[in-house]
């Protein structure tokens, strides 16, 4: 018996090592190619490769008017093209870019952020749903209408940590964490890749913004970052880190400077630490203009300086400053940069091109036909409805208020935001010409006019705008409401309101809203609040007063039938917030993982020359990790395999889980981890790991974590990833805030 087994485990090697091999050799294959279209290039097409425009399509930047733009696609000297979507508009640019000398396929890129047709929830609230399954379809179903479109690489995700909610693109990341933020970078980058680049319902990922535009001064978009060395590798980096190990494409650098070196043109973000530690082999893009913008930023010169700054750092492609373009064949000529860093950068991106097949058929993707059924998929519209729902937060839910029956006689739908189309689709949605989104988009009002029975009635009144002072709507609102036997009231933000440049220093909610609100809550009626926005907003009166409430971001296409979903039962809410809310802007940035300070304040109340304010909590309003369900869960039975451990051992941690409520649902179990004593001060909290998991009513399981040491590692004085020896508080909870179970364990040396 033991003979037959060796005999199998060799043949099972001997076609492991072949198929190792074949690996080699393919990999070599492309890398020999790309060397020899390299060796064909004279330096204008070498730098043409580098060089990106815009086609026609919404711009995020100023945009120079090219009316040569297909003269130069014939001359070989435009590598990519950014906004050109459509699989006919794809294939016409394909077609001029074939009739250029080396017949050097374009690369279509694209903002595909949160769904390409079908729209999903905006990334922040996705990532509230703390649900990598579903945050991995989603980007999934997204590349797979976006390549049917000629698309082969979405700018996205964005995996900038972002802890000021003043930021308006705090609504395309994952919020606060560096954990979360990893696992969904991860998720992403797998969601938009597939199984492979070179599928034809793969597009390139891109981890953007490198690195640490998330920490923009103020929250001021644009804006300086200035941070330790410790904070960048333990907060801002992990993520980026992880969208490299999950096999992403390409990076984006970013618009800010990082201690006054702009991101474009620094190179210990983009040579020393992605090209070098972390040995990155995919091409690094700018962001749009950025190689240019380092003139204002009063970093280089002229254009000329700023093309020499980008190319050394490691930037590869120029979105858009036609630096590249205008300066680098003559940087080369006159020995300033070396031909090697345009090889170099040339390379990585016909590296990708050879990956994506596009050698083989330049017009893979561009098949109007595929286009058409893929677009029209009606399961994608589905699965946009579930995410949707896992993504709606429910923040206050008193005696139950929640779920509302579908047998209630009148419900008054009240407020700006009820019949809106457009709005569902958040800042970054992609708004193609031919569709109809007012026959596409699932309104709130149709979403729960869809779900109600058909003896109930549904009212409605606007009441206010989204913003100004007008109270002229009032009266009818609160007539409305007198009848109803519950009110629902949606307001928010406008979708354009979150974004990028949109940063706000007042994040309350905008206008005569909460006065609506309050005017409605007057009424005595059971009154449920629908938020909508693409940031944590500032509520307080609401939190204080109104029974129940449920922050639904930008859902997306499906968003009416998801909202319906939750507020009706059909689905039990059970997403976590993935950032803290503040409770006024003077105490951002807030957030979980905090240290404790030399004089840390125990409550509110305390005031005695500790670190707090003397006009506010310290705590935020609603806390990283927190969100509720229409069921309870009881966390019990905590065990550690053992209380000391080895650093080349782990500590398996089990505990069970109820479900002790009348609702089957979702729970998120968090781990945190407190390292008592570091040679760097360790926060009070760091989550290290979760699970989701599904329970019936009544039901009761086990789950298990390890703890290794890994995750008792942090960056050193050295910037050395270490695990110090010395105790550990573990902690379980449903959030960040409500701790329910806590052991100590040690880490001996
Ligand atoms: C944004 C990027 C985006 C690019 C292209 C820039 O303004 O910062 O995130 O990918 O525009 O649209």
């Amino acid at each position: 018996m033991k003979k037959i087994g060796s005999i199998i485990r060799l043949i099972c090697l001997f076609f492991l090592s072949m198929q190792t091999n074949l690996l080699n050799a393919q990999t070599k294959t492309i890398a020999q190619k790309v060397d020899s279209v390299l060796q064909l290039m004279t330096i204008e097409e070498k730098v043409g490769q580098l060089n990106q425009y815009n086609d026609d399509w919404t711009a995020t930047g100023p945009v120079t008017k090219d009316n040569d733009k297909a003269k130069q696609v014939k001359e070989g000297t435009v590598g990519s093209l950014l906004n050109c979507m459509g699989a006919e508009r794809t294939r016409n640019w394909q077609n001029v870019a074939m009739q250029s000398r080396l017949k050097i396929p374009l690369l279509f890129g694209q903002d595909v952020i949160h769904g390409y047709k079908t729209t999903f929830p905006i990334p922040l609230a996705e990532a509230a749903s703390w649900d990598m399954d579903a945050i991995q379809l989603a980007a999934r179903i997204a590349a797979t209408e976006a390549a049917a479109s000629g698309i082969h690489w979405t700018f996205a995700p964005m995996v900038d940590i972002a802890r000021d909610p003043r930021w308006g693109r705090v609504m395309e990341g994952a919020g606060e964490d560096p954990y979360l933020g990893s696992m969904i970078a991860t998720a992403r980058v797998k969601g938009f890749q597939g199984n492979k680049l070179g599928d034809l319902d793969a597009v390139m990922a891109c981890a953007k913004h490198f690195a640490a535009y998330g920490a923009a001064i103020g929250g001021r978009d644009y804006n300086s970052v200035d941070m330790s060395d410790r904070l960048l590798w333990e907060v801002y980096l992990p993520p980026f880190k992880a969208a490299v190990d999950a096999g992403a494409a390409t990076f984006m650098n970013s618009f800010n400077d990082l201690n006054g070196v702009p991101a474009t043109g620094n190179a210990y973000l983009q040579r020393t630490i992605l090209k070098g530690k972390w040995n990155y082999s995919g091409f690094v893009v700018s962001d749009w203009g950025s190689i240019g913008e380092m003139i204002n930023h009063g970093n280089v010169k002229n254009s000329y300086e700023a093309a020499l700054s980008a190319i050394t750092a490691g930037s590869d492609m120029d979105m858009e400053s036609r630096s590249y373009k205008n300066n680098l064949a003559q940087l080369v000529k006159e020995n300033k940069v070396p031909i090697a860093f345009v090889d170099d950068a040339v390379k990585r991106i016909l590296q990708k091109k050879f990956e994506l097949g596009l050698f083989d058929d330049p017009f893979r993707f561009s098949n109007v036909q595929r286009e058409n059924k893929v677009l029209n998929d009606p399961e994608h519209l589905k699965i946009a409805r579930q995410v949707a729902a896992k993504s709606i937060v429910l923040l206050k839910n008193q005696n139950h208020l929640l779920p509302i029956s579908k047998n209630t006689k009148t419900i008054a739908f009240i407020g700006p935001l009820v019949k809106e189309v457009k709005q569902n689709m958040g800042f970054w949605s992609i708004e193609l010409p031919d569709v109809d989104y007012s026959k596409f988009i699932v309104t709130q009002w149709q979403g729960v006019q869809n779900k109600i029975s058909k003896n109930s009635h549904l009212l409605y009144a606007k009441g206010c705008d989204i913003e100004g002072n007008n109270k002229n709507g009032f009266a009818e609102a609160v007539e409305t409401a007198k009848k109803a036997d519950v009110v629902i009231i949606s307001v928010g933000e406008r979708r354009d309101m979150s974004g990028e440049a949109k940063s706000r220093s007042n994040i309350h909610l905008p206008g005569v809203q909460e006065e609506l609100i309050k005017a409605i809550q007057a009424t005595g009626k059971p009154v449920v609040v629908l938020i909508n926005a693409g940031r944590p907003l500032i509520f307080n009166w609401t939190a204080d007063h109104v029974p129940a409430i449920v922050y639904s971001w930008w859902l997306g296409t499906a968003a009416g039938d998801a909202i319906a979903d939750v507020l009706f039962g059909d689905y039990n809410p059970s997403a976590k917030l993935p950032i803290s809310f503040p409770r006024e802007e003077g105490q951002i940035p807030v957030y979980y993982s905090h240290f404790n300070t030399g004089r840390p304040a125990h409550n509110d109340s305390d005031l005695n020359y500790v670190s707090a304010y003397t006009d506010l909590s310290n705590s935020p309003r609603y806390a990283f990790g927190y969100g509720l369900s229409y069921s309870n869960f009881k966390y019990s039975n905590l065990q550690l395999s053992k209380s000391k451990m080895r650093s080349d051992e782990t500590i398996e941690v089990s505990l069970q889980i109820s479900n002790i409520g009348n609702y089957a649902g979702e729970e998120t179990v968090q781990l945190y981890l407190r390292d008592r004593v570091g040679s760097i001060v360790r926060p009070v909290k760091e989550l290290k790991d979760f699970k989701k998991l599904f329970l019936n009513a009544g039901e009761t399981k086990t789950i298990r974590f390890m703890i290794d040491q890994q995750k008792l590692s942090f960056y050193n004085q050295q910037l050395q990833w270490v695990a110090e020896p010395g105790d550990f508080d573990l902690m379980i909870g449903s959030s960040s805030d409500d701790i329910r179970l806590k052991e100590s364990f040690e880490l001996l040396n």
